[in-house]
């Protein structure tokens, strides 16, 4: 389900939510003093230096470094999308999201009722499947499979099935409506309805969290169309879906590489031949969608194509089409084919071990990428560079920023022979970037006081005379800018732990610094909290002190330099009193 879900009610969530209890029902804990701790489910690791701490309701790795709060920990530990994280742990205490709350617009088609639409696709996918088992005009669906070589035991992983050939099978046993909105059958403009499936071999294509969301429906001869799959609905669509995922999860819940490939049959034949951890696309080519949730659980994409004209003509558009989601520490490999055969065919062909060989020599992309454009062309001639430059930098030039992107256009320097490229996009503007998310990590004063800030955030409160003073600042610096941000957070909203206050910065500019300063350690005892955080704010208005006083002489070009710091403070103090 798509759509918004309020603040408030997330907000409530997290405050009725223990992060320990959530944590302890999917990674055993162990009490350590006055937090748990196990070993880390985000790595692997011998002995334990995953943390959970009740008091900041919060969790944090020393090994890798992940850290957040209780959404945080479903969205990476289950692979799931906000929205979906904080259904599930809304299940988990046992409360309903509110569907629309105040102005939030949500995207479900009101009138369809999406938990009786997963009910019906999920009992019809029994149904169908029983009917293969046990319903005797299925044998020629069960002897189509045994041709194909088929399992028993895959048919039942996958959870195929068969649709017998009649008209209103399914009508008979269910809600006519709900299956309307299920896409199961098809309503004609005089109101008589019928099953979209009849007498196919089905294939339920389920979503990540094992919730069936529509068919792919095979016929068992020549006959056409091929393939029938679910209308776009409610709860499926096409593009943003691919086949087999949930099953792969079950075999390899962290595969080094997934392949992608075209069909329903590849992924099955290629699970049957011990090949766990391939997923296809439904009809649709492979697009920067399928990429960023399949990088959710690998690191390496290995993309399928014919070995054909057309097959290498798809992998052009295929790689034109993920180019944007390729970042640093994203792989992406193709994998073409020789001709006249699909996965399918053959692994039947030549089996496991030798295909296992064909992945290995899967080529990177960035190889294949310039290997395709320089077939065309003869880079001797001065000509052949320029086609060369011309053709690949408009892609290369859409790669997000990163050592990837240096690298191509490094490379495409190389081969063009050209000293410098010349860009069309427009320069990033820096100026707008917090500088404290481009260094490494050094405690500077403004760190310490917003990383203790966020970790307790009832410092506020504490340091409040003294949070004062800083007000009075004008030319802030970007640390104390994000520091009276948290601040004038803290007091609107009054998150009494980090996984509260964390939560209010989900998807803003401020996320990533924060998330940084919310892992560090700063190995203090509970006591010496409060007075290091009043130490550090000390420091960083005599800081700011420094700061503004430059800020103001270079407005009056004045030779800041030649003043002593008491001077610039008697300045300062001055200047106050004259506002
Ligand atoms: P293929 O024709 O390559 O399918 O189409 P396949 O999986 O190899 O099927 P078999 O081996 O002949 O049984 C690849 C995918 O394209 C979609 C389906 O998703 C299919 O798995 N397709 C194909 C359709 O949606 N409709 C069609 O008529 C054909
Ligand atoms: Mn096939």
């Amino acid at each position: 389900m798509a759509g918004f879900i309020a603040r408030e009610f997330i907000d409530e969530l997290l405050v009725r939510i223990d992060i320990v209890d959530l944590i302890n029902s999917h990674v055993p804990l162990k009490k350590t003093g006055i937090n748990y701790s196990s070993r880390c489910p985000f790595h692997d690791e011998k002995t334990p230096s995953f943390s959970v701490s009740p008091k900041r309701q919060a969790y944090h790795c020393f090994g890798c470094g992940v850290g957040g709060n209780a959404i945080s920990f479903l969205m990476e530990y289950a692979h799931l999308e906000f929205v979906e994280a904080v259904e599930d742990l809304a299940a988990f205490i046992g409360i309903d999201v509110p569907k629309e709350v105040g102005n939030y617009p949500t995207t479900s088609r009101k009138t369809d009722d999406l938990a009786g639409i997963y009910l019906i696709l999920q009992a019809v996918a029994k149904f169908y499947a029983q009917q293969l088992k046990s319903n005797p005009v299925a044998q020629i669906a069960i002897q189509y499979l045994k041709d194909r070589g088929l399992s028993g035991i895959i048919a039942r992983d996958f959870q195929l099935g068969y649709a017998p050939n009649s008209w209103d099978e399914l009508k008979r046993r269910f809600e006519v409506k709900l299956l309307i909105q299920a896409g199961l059958v098809i309503k004609k403009e005089d109101g008589a309805s019928y099953d979209r499936f009849r007498g196919r071999l089905m294939f339920p294509i389920r979503d990540k969290r094992n919730r069936v969301i529509g068919f792919g429906a095979r016929v068992l001869d020549d006959s056409l169309p091929k393939y029938l799959n679910s209308p776009e609905t409610t709860v499926f669509s096409k593009s943003n879906e691919v086949y087999g995922l949930h099953e792969l999860l079950q075999y390899v819940p962290k595969p080094v590489r997934i392949l992608i490939v075209e069909g329903y049959m590849d992924v099955i034949a290629l699970a049957q031949f011990g090949v766990h951890y391939a997923v296809a696309t439904l009809g649709t080519a492979v697009s920067k969608i399928h990429l960023d949730i399949l990088f959710r659980f690998t690191p390496e994409l290995v993309l399928c194509f014919d070995g054909d004209v057309a097959g290498k003509k798809a992998a052009w558009r295929g790689i034109e089409a993920v180019m944007p989601a390729l970042r640093d520490g994203r792989q992406i490999k193709i994998m073409i084919l020789p001709a006249e055969q699909d996965p399918d065919s053959l692994i039947r062909a030549i089996g496991h071990e030798k295909f296992l060989e064909k992945i290995s020599q899967a080529q990177a992309l960035s190889e294949y990428f310039f290997e395709y454009i320089i077939a065309a062309l003869d880079l001797s001639t001065l000509e052949g560079r320029a086609g060369l430059v011309q053709q690949a930098q408009p892609h290369l030039e859409r790669l997000p920023k990163g050592v990837f992107k240096d690298m191509m256009l490094s490379k495409l320097r190389q081969l063009g022979e050209v000293p410098e490229l010349v860009f069309s996009e427009k320069p990033t503007i820096l100026h707008n970037k917090l500088a404290l998310s481009e260094d490494k990590g050094e405690f500077s004063p403004a760190r310490v006081a917003i990383g203790l800030l966020i970790q307790n955030p009832t410092l506020s409160v504490v340091g409040m005379e003294k949070i004062a003073v800083l007000e009075i600042f004008e030319y802030d610096s970007n640390g104390l800018k994000m520091l009276k941000n948290i601040l004038a957070t803290i007091r609107t909203y009054q998150p009494t732990n980090m996984g509260r206050l964390l939560e209010l910065y989900r998807d803003t500019n401020e996320e990533k610094v924060l998330r940084l300063l919310s892992n560090w350690d700063f190995l203090l005892p509970e006591a010496g909290i409060e007075k290091e955080f009043l130490g550090a704010i000390t420091r960083l208005q005599e800081q700011e002190q420094e700061h503004q006083f430059e800020a103001m002489s270079l407005l009056t070009k004045h030779p800041a330099q030649t003043w002593s710091l008491e001077e610039k403070q008697q300045l300062i103090k001055s200047l106050q009193q004259n506002d």
